[in-house]
């Protein structure tokens, strides 16, 4: 397995001490990952309490098995399924987004265009269209949308004719290196200290795992499976995560008024904002994939 790869727990201390209030109760670590947050909600649980984990990576299943804590179990599932417990039934959902180091870092995964390796970008290996199949067919105009939505890269249709270019040519892109390259070729103006590639491999990483929308279904789960009191954590690591994440707290933050029904009482809101944190400098310092993280905090009401 990848025992080479590690990952190092964003926000550790802070995401786990936001979550946890109480030591009985049932959580979710909707992103297990490695376990960084898992083992230090596991090590602050009493014996009654309880840890549910999902994961999309097969991976982080296999990471996962190896904890043996009878106050565990993990799920091999997306965490839009998190609307599959019970309602009102957690004290805590954390939500750490994202890629992890060990996918990034193994070539085969196909995230990194730093390295070279099969194109294909999926966090569930077990399922759906790779990034290679997807750009083997689909037309420009879809491609140059995903790009320019998704990675907000300016050059997203040249990029979309050059995919297109090539594949009439010489047949579909099969590798990172491919696309890097190709990449390269037709972002005109480069972003001091960014590789032209970076903003076209977010994009399609996005896209390929339905990042967003799954990111709003968990979102929306969570409201029903936490008990009044209970806290949604979320750390995301670019701006359409974190303005989705923060939206939806302000949506839910709000009496909301019905102006067919002027003197009627308004709908009570089911969150209260509680904090937003960021990494500290030395915890950048120590490790620079933090650095564009921001963790929101939020606390379930009685509504
Ligand atoms: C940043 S890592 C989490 C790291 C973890 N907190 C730790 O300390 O080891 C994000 C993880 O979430 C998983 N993931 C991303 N999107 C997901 C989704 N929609 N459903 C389930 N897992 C997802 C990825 O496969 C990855 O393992």
């Amino acid at each position: 397995m990848d025992s080479t790869w590690q990952h190092t727990t964003v926000l550790l201390n802070e995401a786990v001490a936001a979550l946890l209030t109480k030591p009985d109760a049932t959580y979710v670590d909707a992103t297990f990952g490695r376990g960084g947050h898992s083992r230090l909600i596991l090590a602050k649980l009493s014996e009654r309490g309880r840890l549910i984990a999902f994961d999309k990576d097969p991976d982080a299943i296999a990471a996962a098995s190896r904890l043996a804590d009878p106050r565990f179990s993990i799920r091999h599932a997306g965490f839009r399924h998190l609307d599959e417990l019970p309602a009102a039934s957690v004290a805590g959902v954390l939500l750490d987004l994202g890629v992890s180091s060990p996918q990034i870092d193994n070539p085969a995964r196909g995230f990194s265009f730093r390295s070279d390796g099969p194109l294909d970008m999926r966090m569930d290996t077990t399922r759906g269209e790779s990034v290679a199949q997807w750009l083997a067919a689909a037309p420009a105009a879809q491609i140059a949308e995903v790009i320019r939505d998704y990675g907000e890269e300016r050059f997203a249709a040249p990029i979309a004719k050059a995919i297109v270019a090539r594949r009439q040519e010489r047949g579909a892109l099969a590798t990172t290196a491919e696309l890097a390259q190709l990449v390269a070729g037709a972002v005109k103006t480069r972003e001091p200290g960014q590789d032209p590639a970076t903003r076209t491999f977010q994009a399609l990483r996005i896209f390929i795992n339905a990042e967003l929308e799954e990111l709003q279904q968990a979102l929306e789960a969570s409201l029903d499976i936490l008990q009044p009191q209970g806290r949604l954590v979320v750390i995301s690591f670019h701006s359409l995560e974190d303005r989705i994440v923060k939206q939806f707290i302000a949506r839910h933050s709000r009496e909301v008024f019905d102006r067919r029904v002027p003197f009627a009482p308004p709908k009570a809101m089911k969150l209260k904002a509680m904090e937003r944190v960021k990494p500290s400098a030395a915890e950048v310092a120590a490790n620079p994939r933090s650095r564009s993280a921001i963790m929101r905090v939020a606390e379930r009401t009685q509504a």
